[in-house]
């Protein structure tokens, strides 16, 4: 069902995990547009957009040819997948809450008020609070295209949705298991867009499980 780029990449992982990883999501993918476009999904394919950051075609990942109206975004981290879609501009961002020591060593990379906010907690909830300001950056930054090679002191995302975010967009925080922080950002006011969960095999979850479809509205 995979093109040849997404082959070559596949088999390219030395870590198994990270394997299977890509594998779902990118087989997740193709089945989500397929059922948008009424095509099947090895007749999905993909294209980059531009970078707004130095113009060369290593942007966002976008339908090429017919379906452009359907736009999508993907992220995958531990044990999930997490892909939005919709017709406008989106992005979408799942973050594996991490240890407190790498909190202590990427928190002045964030923007000043972030890191306020994120040490006004203590303990996990400090853990918690990062994760959460990073999915929420992450996601605008991928609906941008520019990705983390953007200045992250520069993008306020904050911990949560209460103060206001960049111009021109909306971030939301997306439910999700316990141990992960996701976000979604959308463009002005919309606060919608059709989000697909996908948990892998493992620690206790047998087969793949698509764990959530829902509408963020
Ligand atoms: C792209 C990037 C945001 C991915 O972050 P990550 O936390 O490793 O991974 P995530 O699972 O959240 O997201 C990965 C998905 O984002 C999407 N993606 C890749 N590049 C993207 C971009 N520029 N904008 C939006 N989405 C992008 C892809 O669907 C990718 O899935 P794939 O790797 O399976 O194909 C990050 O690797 C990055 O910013 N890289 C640097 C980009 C860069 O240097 N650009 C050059 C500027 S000149």
């Amino acid at each position: 069902m995979l093109d040849p780029a997404e082959r070559d990449r596949a088999r390219s992982f030395r870590d198994r995990a990270d394997q299977q990883r890509f594998l779902v999501a990118h087989l997740c993918l193709r089945l989500i547009l397929a059922r948008h476009l009424d095509v099947r999904p090895e007749a999905v394919a993909f294209s980059r957009d531009r970078c707004p950051r130095c113009g060369q075609a290593h942007g966002r990942p976008v339908l090429a040819g017919p379906g452009q109206h359907v736009q999508f975004s993907m992220s995958h981290s531990g044990d999930w997948v997490l892909i939005g879609t919709g017709p406008w501009r989106l992005g979408v961002d799942i973050q594996e809450v991490p240890g407190l020591a790498t909190v202590r060593d990427v928190l002045p990379l964030l923007h000043p008020g972030e890191q306020a906010e994120i040490t006004a907690r203590a303990g996990s909830g400090r853990a918690r609070a990062f994760a959460r300001v990073w999915a929420r950056k992450e996601a605008y930054l991928k609906a941008l295209g520019v990705g983390l090679a953007a200045d992250l002191a520069q993008v306020y995302a904050g911990a949560d949705g209460r103060a206001p975010g960049p111009a021109g967009w909306t971030i939301l925080d997306v439910p999700v298991d316990m141990a992960y922080a996701a976000g979604l950002a959308v463009p002005g006011t919309v606060r919608r867009a059709e989000l697909v969960t996908c948990q892998l095999p493992g620690r206790g979850v047998p087969a793949l499980e698509v764990t959530a479809r829902r509408r963020i509205a």
